[in-house]
């Protein structure tokens, strides 16, 4: 499938209805490298009712016990970090799920959601995610809708994404991507979009952190036409002032990203999809394969 294509089963990924069965619990943990590492960071900025934590290492913490719901993300299900953390996980007694589309994570015999195969494990955000989201947040219909609609929305109107590709790759400019809550997870994943589909290196942080660090650099760094900067739009009224208050006395310019949608589902899976396009495009402009990922396979098979 082309990666376009697979961009625009997002629509559809996000009305997956599978979930998981569980009880009472303390905790929630969930594992993942990556591109399905980004389930759980997605996920940890929409739920506060128990704490989450999200795992990208071989070990897990040292609170992981039978209260535990520890679920285990991985698209190709052979990425050694989760299946490390998968075992250590059982060791503790904790109750552990996994998202997968096969590999070795879906022949474990534990709780199992099998996502369909044949995409870059970025593409599935929506497989590897809603499973999460269905369990322990379980979106409306009308979320649901809201978030496919906008979705297919941007799969058939894109121009302003590519327009911000153009800019970037005009200028052979490093993307910068400044987020805040609850969409913090999301300039991640915008970094991590940059890095994999465009090739290009990137660097996101968010507001008000921001603040406290970045903000000297905004003012006095050398180089500074070398990058470029973004900054989602908030509607929280602290933030969007301290925005405003960034760029005056630093003298550095945003571009704006807006955000579409009511619910925060949507508006989340907007955004992911915006940065999808971008990357997308900047890749094409570069002559680059999105679907390329043959040094991180290779470095996979040298420390096999
Ligand atoms: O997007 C990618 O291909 C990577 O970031 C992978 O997701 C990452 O290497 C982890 O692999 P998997 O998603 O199969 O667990």
């Amino acid at each position: 499938m082309e990666f376009r294509d697979e961009l625009k089963t997002l629509k559809d990924q996000v009305k997956f209805g599978e979930f998981f069965k569980v009880d009472s619990f303390s905790n929630i943990v969930i594992a993942g490298m990556g591109g399905s590492g980004i389930a759980g960071r997605i996920f940890s900025e929409m739920y506060s009712d128990k704490p989450v934590f999200v795992s990208d290492d071989y070990s897990i913490p040292n609170f992981v016990d039978e209260n535990t719901e520890f679920i285990a993300v991985s698209y190709s299900g052979n990425t050694e970090e989760t299946l490390s953390a998968v075992e250590a996980a059982m060791k503790k007694g904790a109750k552990v799920h996994a998202i997968t589309s096969g590999g070795k994570l879906g022949e474990m015999g534990i709780d199992t959601i099998k996502i369909p195969s044949g995409l870059q494990p970025r593409s599935a955000v929506g497989y590897l995610t809603m499973p999460i989201i269905n369990t322990f947040i379980k979106p409306s219909p009308d979320d649901v809708d809201e978030a496919s609609r906008i979705l297919a929305d941007l799969d058939a109107n894109n121009t302003v994404q590519e327009n911000i590709a153009t800019e970037i790759f005009a200028g052979r400019r490093i993307p910068v991507i400044y987020g805040a809550s609850p969409f913090r997870s999301i300039a991640y994943r915008w970094k991590t979009q940059f890095n994999e589909n465009a090739k290009v290196l990137a660097y996101s942080s968010y507001f008000s952190e921001l603040n406290h660090n970045d903000t000297m650099p905004l003012r006095d760094t050398y180089r500074k036409d070398e990058f470029y900067f973004m900054a989602f739009d908030s509607e929280d009224e602290r933030i969007r002032k301290r925005i405003e208050v960034t760029q005056k006395i630093t003298g550095t310019q945003f571009k704006k990203i807006d955000v579409r949608g009511t619910s925060l589902f949507a508006r989340s899976f907007y955004l992911i999809h915006v940065g999808d396009y971008i990357t997308y495009h900047l890749a094409r402009l570069r002559g680059i394969d999105p679907q390329d990922v043959s040094a991180i396979e290779d470095l996979k098979k040298r420390i096999a």
